[in-house]
């Protein structure tokens, strides 16, 4: 049973394999709850909670809940794990599509291209201004990566191309749970601790999962310790940020901008924040590219077909 709706590239394996029941875009609970009775596999993602309630009107022939993400915050893996059902995730295949949008985002912030586009469009442009929507250079800012993960990580790399003249790269910083030399060597990056990367940090950019550890980890205590006139950007999940304090920030100007693709209660995004100039906004388009949600599509289906087959799934969370 597919919850919502799967890229033909999977979607197509399993109809070979399997009696497929595909829904629509709508999450409604109700038909959900009716739909996966007697189910084996429940493909689900970031929009589908997985909870007992849902668990249980699947009944015990379920097996497998593979979610069309890397997050699997929607799913409640104890309740998975109690009655047996393995979880699985889309790693990897839509890493760099999710690391170029958070560098996409960094420039957009940085160079201001929202409020610079709508200037332009609502007819206000009144010619060429010197001290006009001036911005930040990415190769002259220090950047701070919260979380370096795979796609952490890809940032890291993609960024090693704004290096400033004479330097192989931006200075950049990182928060991990434990160190990670390598990538150090490799990436010239310098792991502090988060308190102290908002600190020094010009951009700080968000790459660690949402669980109960880091709900609301960028609050209002934390945002009064960014450097002033800082920028944040979020392509992990709204949650990670306590949203109120964030437009605090953004009125007060501690933050000169933020630039988010993920919002706590999606796909409703708060009025305060549409009324701000200085936030880029979109709708969770981190994996949107054909060659990652393809890929998406075709691990998931990789994932069921091996459960089901009672062999090991490539990519599991639960098992
Ligand atoms: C969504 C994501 O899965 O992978 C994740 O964790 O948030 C995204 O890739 C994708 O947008 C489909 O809803």
């Amino acid at each position: 049973m597919i919850a919502r709706r799967l890229p033909a590239a999977g979607l197509e394996e399993l109809r070979r394999d399997f009696d497929v029941d595909e829904g629509d875009l709508s999450a409604d609970r109700a038909k959900l709850a009716e739909r996966v009775r007697g189910a084996s596999a429940l493909v689900a993602d970031p929009t589908v909670p997985v909870d007992a309630e849902l668990l249980d009107a699947a009944g015990p022939s379920l097996r497998v809940v593979a979610n069309f993400a890397v997050g699997y915050d929607n799913v409640d893996r104890d309740a998975c794990r109690a009655r047996g059902v393995t979880v699985t995730n889309t790693p990897d295949v839509l890493t760099n599509a999710t690391a170029e949008l958070a560098v996409t985002l960094m420039l957009a912030a940085a160079r201001r291209l929202g409020e610079a586009e709508r200037l332009l469009r609502a007819g206000r442009w009144q010619g060429w201004d010197p001290g006009e929507l001036l911005g930040r250079e990415l190769s002259h800012s220090v950047i701070g990566i919260v979380g370096l993960g795979r796609i952490g990580e890809r940032v890291a790399e993609l960024l090693r191309g704004f290096a400033p003249e004479g330097e192989d790269s931006p200075r950049m910083l990182y928060t991990a749970r434990s160190e990670r030399p390598r990538a150090e060597e490799r990436l010239g990056l310098r792991r502090l601790a988060l308190e102290d990367l908002v600190a020094q940090a010009d951009v700080v950019t968000l790459h660690v999962p949402l669980g109960p550890e880091t709900h609301h980890l960028v609050d209002a205590s934390l945002l009064g310790r960014f450097k002033p006139g800082s920028i944040l950007v979020n392509t992990s999940r709204g949650g990670l940020v306590d949203t109120q304090a964030l437009v605090g920030a953004l009125r007060s100007g501690r933050l000169a901008a933020a630039a988010l693709d993920v919002f706590e209660h999606e796909p409703s995004v708060e009025p305060e924040l549409l009324a701000l100039e200085n936030v880029v906004l979109v709708p969770h388009i981190g994996s949107a590219t054909g060659r990652a949600r393809d890929a998406m599509a075709r691990l998931v289906a990789q994932n069921v077909k091996a459960v089901l087959a009672g062999a090991e799934p490539p990519t599991p969370v639960v098992r």
